[in-house]
């Protein structure tokens, strides 16, 4: 796969993040505090990493909105995602999540994780609509400022997800 999709219902397409997006990631993760601040250099290394998937939403050639995860043997994480403040509810998150929870489904992955500060409410609304449900807290996950990790979590992958339709 890598064939730029145009998403429905918006005016945002679903693309590969490529190594130029850096920047511009990094730059929406700073306005959006509650996600995980990665520099334009972390996001560099990350991406050639065995099992990384990155992928990026752009409208009009602007990227607005991003996605990372990480898949190992049949497991895979979430490991960041943020759409910048706004271009929120349209539909962006879940395009971006639905193709990297599909692209995990197609290399065989059944279990999906991730992490959500506990005070994140909008993102848990977010990541429940997309079928995760909590299976565990980690007290003094994060730092700055220091807060507890509640872990979500998705089965039975393969059995939910719906084929690509364009
Ligand atoms: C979480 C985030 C990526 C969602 O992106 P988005 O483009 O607004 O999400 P969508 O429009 O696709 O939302 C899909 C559904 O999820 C749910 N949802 C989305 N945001 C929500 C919120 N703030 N509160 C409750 N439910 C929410 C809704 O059911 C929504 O459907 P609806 O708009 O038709 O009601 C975005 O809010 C964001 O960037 N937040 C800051 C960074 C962050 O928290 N990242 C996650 C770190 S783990």
């Amino acid at each position: 796969m890598g064939a730029e999709q145009k998403h429905k219902e918006g005016a945002f397409a679903v693309r590969e993040f490529r190594a130029e997006d850096a920047a511009a990631a990094s730059e929406i993760l700073r306005e959006a505090r509650e996600a995980a601040s990665w520099s334009r250099q972390a996001l560099l290394e990350f991406m050639p990493l065995p099992g990384a998937v990155a992928l990026m939403s752009e409208r009009a050639g602007r990227p607005t909105g991003f996605v990372l995860g990480r898949l190992v043997a049949d497991e895979a994480e979430v490991l960041n995602l943020a759409v910048r403040e706004e271009c929120r509810r349209q539909g962006e998150g879940r395009a971006l999540v639905e193709e990297l929870l599909r692209r995990f489904a197609e290399s065989g992955v059944s279990r999906v994780f991730l992490e959500v500060r506990e005070s994140n409410r909008g993102a848990m609304g977010f990541y429940e609509r997309m079928g995760f449900r909590q299976s565990g807290r980690r007290e003094d996950y994060y730092r700055e400022p220091q807060e507890a990790a509640l872990v979500y979590e998705q089965n039975e992958l393969s059995t939910r997800l719906v084929p690509k339709t364009s």
